[in-house]
């Protein structure tokens, strides 16, 4: 077992999911006792992209990532009564970066945190425009993929975006992940921008990202 997975085991969902098209799910703004589980969740969905930045200890990064603050609303996905999947929506424009230092420094040595620190904030995309909600960090756990959850919470973070007076959605994929690929163009969204990561392909893992768009509103495009 890795250590993200045993930090999951212990990070409050030690049960299996239950992944049955039968089962609701249930999508809402994560609360502060949530963290554990969508630290572990994150570093399990992205386990290549977190080892070149924080190391390769996966129990360490789920509970680094566990308390990196968000710079948006964290959502999550209950299904069959577990944290089934998480995502994030970030709509601000003028609110301050978060202060990732000192979450970083509590968990690593001190020349990792300050590698960590220098490579997000380079990586570090510009936030949204005011028109525009970006969404960001979309997991659904191994062990419930393909039960609608990731479909689930997009809607959600869609019709909250959507509520807030967006006119766009946007969010950055990495190209060849075929499963998110399918699953954004499936509600809707299209892909405007094709653009090379450069020097950080070891991170993503693929020479590019795409940028991807769905209208919101009026005229916006129907979904399944
Ligand atoms: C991408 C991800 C969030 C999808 O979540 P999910 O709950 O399994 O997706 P859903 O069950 O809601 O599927 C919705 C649609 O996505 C597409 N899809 C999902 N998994 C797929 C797969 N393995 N292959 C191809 N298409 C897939 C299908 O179009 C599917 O619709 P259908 O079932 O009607 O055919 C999940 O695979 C995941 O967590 N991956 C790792 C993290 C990641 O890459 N996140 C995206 C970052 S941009």
């Amino acid at each position: 077992m890795s250590q993200a997975r045993r930090f999951l085991s212990t990070a409050g969902f030690d049960r299996p999911a239950v992944s049955t098209a039968f089962e609701p799910i249930f999508v809402r703004p994560a609360r502060q006792a949530d963290r554990r589980t969508i630290g572990a969740l994150v570093a399990i969905g992205f386990p290549d992209k977190f080892a070149p930045i924080f190391g390769r200890n996966g129990e360490q990064t789920a509970r680094l990532l566990a308390e990196l603050p968000s710079s948006g609303t964290v959502y999550v996905a209950e299904h069959g009564g577990v944290i089934a999947g998480t995502a994030t929506l970030t709509m601000s424009t003028s609110a301050p970066p978060p202060p990732l230092w000192p979450v970083l420094r509590r968990h690593l040595p001190f020349w990792r945190a300050l590698r960590a620190f220098l490579l997000l904030l380079s990586m570090g995309a510009a936030g949204p425009a005011s028109r525009t909600a970006m969404i960001e960090a979309v997991v659904v756990r191994p062990d419930a993929r393909g039960a609608g959850v990731g479909r689930a919470l997009m809607r959600t973070l869609l019709e909250d975006a959507e509520r807030a007076g967006r006119e766009e959605a946007a969010l950055y994929v990495v190209e060849g992940n075929d499963a998110a690929i399918r699953l954004y163009e499936s509600i809707g969204f299209a892909m405007r921008r094709r653009q090379a990561v450069g020097i950080y392909r070891g991170i993503f893992g693929a020479r590019h990202l795409l940028y991807m768009t769905r209208r919101l509103g009026p005229g916006a495009p129907l979904t399944r």
